[in-house]
């Protein structure tokens, strides 16, 4: 199975990737922000942000996409912009995968987000809230499916997903 969860910063795409890559033994995670780091000497987000701008982070996040687009069994967190890309997103959800959207509400958003150091773009409350809104229709466009975790844990989210993908077999009975 190959799933993609996509929503804005703080919704927990991170932590929930790697808890089904933790219930799931041949899953592979994959986080573009970690994918881009692990080949670029910036300590943060925020430093590649500032020395090289949003176009070449976006560059860099499509090469990943792109570079894991055959995985057909995998989990990948991208970043919460991604959505703005339609050509990264292509390469994401190839036919088949799995797109869920973890929604919640700004609120709560404002009070989980905490890693500013890899959030260049959550500068403020009032800059991240145009930023939420203006994505939330492409979080609906993209999505298979969308689960409200405003009020859930990240590890009943990822019940949720791996009750959802895994695959039921209905025994028939016979009368
Ligand atoms: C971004 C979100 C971040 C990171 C980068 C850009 C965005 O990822 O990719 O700072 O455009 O909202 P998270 O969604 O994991 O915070």
């Amino acid at each position: 199975m190959r799933v993609v969860l996509i929503g804005f910063m703080g919704s927990g795409k991170s932590t929930v990737a790697s808890l089904l890559g933790s219930m799931y033994r041949k899953l592979q995670v994959i986080d573009l922000d970690s994918e881009i780091l692990r080949t670029h000497d910036y300590k943060n987000i925020s430093q590649l942000f500032a020395e090289r701008g949003n176009e070449y982070f976006r560059q860099q996040e499509k090469q990943v996409a792109e570079r894991f687009n055959t995985l057909s069994s995998v989990v990948l967190s991208p970043g919460a912009g991604v959505v703005e890309y339609p050509e990264t997103m292509k390469a994401l959800l190839t036919p088949g995968t799995y797109s869920i959207y973890l929604y919640a509400s700004f609120n709560s958003i404002c009070q989980r987000v905490t890693d500013i150091a890899n959030r260049p773009l959550f500068k403020n409350a009032d800059a991240a809230l145009e930023l939420y809104n203006r994505r939330l229709p492409l979080y609906n466009k993209y999505c298979t499916v969308a689960i409200d975790t405003t009020n859930l844990s990240p590890s009943a989210v990822a019940e949720i997903i791996s009750a959802m993908i895994t695959p039921t077999t209905i025994i028939k009975r016979s009368n």
